[in-house]
């Protein structure tokens, strides 16, 4: 086991003292996962806690309105605890963004140390109480009614699944810059459903991203999503991930380049361009 797991473990439970520490590091597992894993499913029962020490998750909520990306998670933040302490049902999707380290513990474990150290339970529900509020009033913000703030208009994600790590990325960055997106991060389902969700959230989205490569500009679910927005008149603005030939239509849109340019500076000036558009 290493230091940092140790390190991990007694930043987020400073509660513990050094013997229960030493007792929890040898009960955990530090395990790697790609990105796109999905670690936690909403509606299923949850068996396991989980520290961040790399990398990113993204937190969705699936609903009638499709998914929705509530939260994004970095290092040093912990998920997966609200099934454990209200012993339901998982009440999000939790997804790897890039490729993650986690510290994983089991449910059994977890109980027995919340038992021994109920200042945990405490310290957990302030977070969890946080994140709720944060939640509620971004679902107020979209009621019918209330005066929506310019940061509450949604930026569709078009893109080809061969992009998705880069894509998640992007899409994490941009949240943690307080700009809602909608991203499908499911595998995709044959059926009506899928179309459904893909349409209703293209209804609801107020610009798009689309990300351009050589896979994407031959996407045909790419194509038809950046048509509808066109056909629209929404605000796009395409996205150069890698050298491609650009459709003729998306070449009269500005566009920001990632390919061969500064990834930060690059980013900068999407989060810029998609503030001017109201994002
Ligand atoms: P759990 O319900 O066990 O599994 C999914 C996890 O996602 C959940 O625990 C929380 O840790 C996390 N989660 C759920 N909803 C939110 C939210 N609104 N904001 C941030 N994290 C959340």
């Amino acid at each position: 086991m290493t230091d940092d797991t140790r390190g991990m473990l007694r930043a987020t439970f400073p509660q513990l003292n050094a013997d229960t520490l030493d007792g929890l590091v040898r009960a955990v597992r530090t395990v790697a996962y790609p990105a796109g894993t999905r670690l936690c499913t909403q509606g299923e029962e949850g068996r396991t806690f989980y520290i961040l020490v790399q990398g990113h998750v993204g937190v969705f909520q699936r609903g009638e309105r499709g998914t929705q990306q509530v939260d994004s998670l970095g290092p040093g933040q912990f998920f997966g605890g609200m099934s454990l302490l209200m012993d339901q049902p998982r009440n999000a999707d939790v997804v790897a963004s890039g490729d993650v380290q986690v510290i994983e513990i089991d449910r059994e474990i977890f109980a027995q140390y919340i038992k021994s150290n109920p200042q945990i339970v405490v310290m957990l529900n302030q977070q969890l109480l946080q994140r709720v509020l944060s939640q509620e009033q971004r679902l107020l913000r979209a009621l019918p009614g209330v005066p929506t703030e310019p940061d509450a208009r949604q930026v569709f994600i078009s893109y080809a699944r061969e992009d998705q790590a880069f894509v998640y990325r992007l899409a994490d960055e941009l949240v943690q810059r307080g700009i809602a997106i909608w991203l499908d991060r499911q595998q995709i389902k044959p059926g009506s459903l899928w179309s459904e969700q893909i349409q209703a959230a293209l209804d609801r989205s107020h610009m798009m991203v689309v990300v351009l490569s050589p896979q994407a500009v031959v996407s045909r679910n790419v194509a038809d999503e950046w048509h509808y927005f066109l056909d629209e008149d929404k605000p796009i603005v395409p996205v150069l991930y890698e050298l491609c030939r650009v459709p003729f239509q998306l070449r009269r849109i500005q566009h920001v380049a990632f390919a061969g340019a500064d990834y930060e500076q690059a980013l900068e000036q999407l989060v810029a361009r998609l503030r001017d558009s109201g994002a």
